[in-house]
C-alpha cells in the first residue's frame, strides 16, 4: 500500500489547544509558543479565533496576539472567523487563511455558534466572499463529523450534506473534524470518502480529537486513502468549551513520531517540538499530555 511520502501538519495548539483554558494565558506565552512551533519546523499554525470574547474569553487577545507573533517566511497563519464581524476584525491582522466552522448536527451548531446549520451557512457565505476578495483562502471545519455530544451518531450522508453546503458557498478546503474523538478507522474513512467526492485530495484534511485514544489509528486510516494534511495540537493541548469531557487534539509529537517511523516526511524536528510542548505545559502548570512528549522527556532526564 502506498502511503503519502509527505504530510503537512497544521498545529492548532495556540487556538484549539488554548481556547478552553480557564485561566488567562499571557499573550506573550502564546506568541512564544508560535515562535517555538516555527522553530520546530511547523509551516501551518492556527493562531487564534475572532469569536465573541463573551463566549470564549481566552481568545479575547486575538488581535494583540496576531501583532505579537514574529512571522517567518514560508509559514502560514490561520484564524477562526464565525461571522463577518470576526472577519472584519481579523483582516487588519493579516491572516493567511481563515476558518469558518459548521457542525453536522443542529444541536452542536446551536451550542457552538448559536444558530442553525442553515443560518450558519448563510452567515458564512459573505465571509467567504469577502475573504476571497482579500485574496485569503478559506478552510471549512466540519464539527461532529463522527459523532455529536448531544445527538449521538452522525451518518456519512449527514457529513456529505454539509460538505456540499460548504462547497456551495465556495469554501476552498474541507476539514473533517471529530470533535469528541469517537471516530474509529473505518467510520473515519467513510466520512473522508464523502469529503473526497467533492474536494480534491490537496484540499481535504483530518482534525481528530484524541478523547477515546483513536486519533493515530484514524490518521493512519486517512493516510491509506492518500489524505496528507492533518491538524494536531502540540502537547495534546485542548478541549472544546461546547463538548463536555472532550480532550485535546491528537498531540503533534505523537503524530510526528508515527510519521517518522513510517518514513513519511514532515519537516518537523521532534526534539524542538518537545521543547515547545514542554514550554507551554510549564506555562499552564502541568505535564504535556503527549505520550511521545513524556517518553522523550523521560529519556532526556535519564
Ligand atoms: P451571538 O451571540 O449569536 O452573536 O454569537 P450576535 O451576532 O447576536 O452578537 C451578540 C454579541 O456578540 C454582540 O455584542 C456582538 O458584537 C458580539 P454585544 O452587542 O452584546 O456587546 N459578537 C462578536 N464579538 C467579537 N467577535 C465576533 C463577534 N460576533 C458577535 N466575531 C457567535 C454568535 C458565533 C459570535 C458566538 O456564538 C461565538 O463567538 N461562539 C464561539 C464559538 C467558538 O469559538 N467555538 C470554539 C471554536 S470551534 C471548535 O473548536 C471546533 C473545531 O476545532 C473543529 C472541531 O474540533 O470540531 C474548529
Ligand atoms: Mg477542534
Amino acid at each position: 500500500m502506498n502511503l503519502p511520502s509527505k504530510v503537512t501538519l497544521v498545529d492548532v495548539g495556540p487556538r484549539d489547544g488554548l481556547q478552553n483554558e480557564k485561566e488567562p494565558v499571557a499573550t506573550a506565552h502564546k506568541a512564544q509558543l508560535v515562535a517555538m512551533l516555527q522553530t520546530a519546523g511547523l509551516k501551518e499554525i492556527e493562531v487564534t479565533s475572532f469569536v465573541s470574547p463573551k463566549w470564549v474569553p481566552q481568545m479575547a487577545d486575538n488581535a494583540a496576539l496576531m501583532a505579537a507573533i514574529e512571522r517567518r517566511p514560508g509559514v502560514r497563519y490561520s484564524v477562526l472567523t464565525p461571522n463577518l464581524q470576526g472577519l472584519q476584525a481579523a483582516l487588519p491582522t493579516r491572516p493567511d487563511e481563515i476558518v469558518v466552522f459548521a457542525a453536522a448536527t443542529e444541536a452542536f451548531s446551536q451550542k457552538n455558534i448559536n444558530c442553525s446549520i442553515a443560518e450558519s451557512i448563510d452567515r458564512f457565505a459573505p465571509v467567504v466572499a469577502l475573504a476571497h476578495e482579500a485574496g485569503i483562502k478559506v478552510r471549512g471545519a466540519l464539527s461532529c463529523a463522527l459523532g455529536c455530544p448531544y445527538q449521538g451518531e452522525v451518518s456519512a450522508d449527514e457529513v456529505e450534506r454539509l460538505v456540499l453546503l460548504f462547497k456551495g458557498i465556495g469554501v476552498d478546503h474541507l476539514g473533517v473534524a471529530d470533535t469528541i474523538g469517537v471516530g474509529t478507522p473505518r467510520k473515519v474513512q467513510d466520512a473522508m470518502a464523502r469529503a473526497l467526492k467533492h474536494y480534491p485530495l490537496e484540499q481535504v484534511s483530518g482534525h481528530f480529537h484524541d478523547t477515546y485514544g483513536q486519533a493515530l489509528a484514524n490518521i493512519y486510516a486517512c493516510l491509506e486513502m492518500g489524505v496528507y494534511i492533518f491538524d494536531s495540537s502540540v502537547a495534546g493541548l485542548g478541549g472544546c468549551p461546547y463538548a463536555k469531557g472532550a480532550t485535546g487534539n491528537v498531540a503533534t509529537e505523537d503524530v510526528v513520531f508515527m510519521l517518522d517511523g513510517l518514513g513519511i516526511e514532515t519537516g518537523i524536528d521532534i526534539d524542538k517540538l518537545v521543547d515547545a510542548g514542554l514550554f507551554i505545559s510549564d506555562a499552564l502548570g502541568r505535564l504535556p499530555v503527549s505520550r511521545v512528549g513524556r517518553a522523550l522527556l523521560a529519556k532526556r532526564a535519564g
